[in-house]
């Protein structure tokens, strides 16, 4: 079983400036919850409950966030919003929280790598929180676990997109082995439209084995002169085995607002028990 879940969330969030000049964009609310914590929920019902967060300078909500709060607890205790915190108080004190931060944003394979401290020698799932994902009957987290257990192998999640979408991922080539599980073959990152090998675009959802550290560090910059995780599972394809999952449930693109707005209006059409939110 996989017990570790990695939050790369030192990121700037320059989509979403100004409201992130001063908030990290990971505790920007989908309704009256933080982003990372539907993350969180989401590890969380994989059976994953000790959450590692890859930090950075203004960061400091988040570990508040996954905090007691003694104040705010002690004036709400025994008043109707005491509720309110139910669900919080439930994920911390279930999980375990470790923090170290990234001190220069060198790209999502830099993160990753910053975590090894964190992981140690074992497999592990990555969550990147503006990813907010709702999966068809379990998490989508817990979905690409199973697929883990089968096989043993780092596993990505993809979705396709459009093909003016797919400068925005990293896109695979794979060859389908069952029903919605690709072999890869390459793995490109924001490739152009003309150069995308598919449209089947990874999103921020992987079940990494732990050599991806020691691929990382022989991994030279790529794309925007970035460290990429993407090109490190290229390797990883290359010399072992990567999986492409298509996982069921939807996704909304929480890095912009757009998409943004989807989820809100997702969450609260739900909340409402309106009859269109299927996922
Ligand atoms: C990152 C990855 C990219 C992936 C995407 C999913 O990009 O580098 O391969 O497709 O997350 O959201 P970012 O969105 O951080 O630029």
């Amino acid at each position: 079983m996989i017990k570790k879940c990695l939050f790369p969330a030192a990121g700037y969030g320059t989509r979403f400036l100004p409201a992130t000049k001063a908030m990290p964009k990971e505790v920007l609310p989908v309704l009256d919850k933080p982003l990372i914590q539907y993350g969180v929920e989401e590890a969380m019902a994989a059976g994953m409950h000790n959450i590692a967060v890859i930090t950075g300078r203004g960061k400091r909500a988040i570990e508040d966030h996954f905090d007691i709060s003694y104040e705010l607890e002690h004036q709400i205790s025994g008043t109707s919003k005491e509720g309110l915190l139910r669900d919080i108080r439930r994920i911390i004190d279930t999980c375990t929280f470790s923090y170290t931060r990234q001190i220069e944003m060198r790209g999502l394979g830099h993160a990753i790598l910053t975590g090894e401290t964190l992981i140690g020698r074992e497999p592990f799932g990555v969550i990147l929180a503006d990813d907010l994902c709702v999966g068809e009957s379990q998490g989508v987290m817990a979905q690409m676990l199973e697929i883990y257990e089968k096989y043993r192998c780092s596993v990505v999640a993809i979705e396709e997109v459009a093909p003016e979408e797919v400068h925005k991922y990293g896109v695979i080539d794979g060859r389908q082995l069952d029903d919605g599980i690709y072999m890869v073959n390459a793995m490109v990152e924001k490739p152009g439209r003309e150069e995308a090998p598919s449209n089947l675009a990874v999103i921020g959802r992987y079940v990494l084995t732990p050599d991806i550290f020691d691929i990382l560090r022989r991994t030279e910059p790529g794309k925007n002169g970035e460290l990429q995780i993407t090109d490190a599972l290229q390797t990883q394809a290359r010399e072992n085995m990567v999986l492409a999952y298509r996982f069921k449930g939807r996704r909304f693109d929480c890095g912009s607002v757009d998409g943004f707005v989807e989820a809100t209006n997702y969450f609260y059409r739900q909340r409402c028990g309106a009859e269109d939110c299927d996922p």
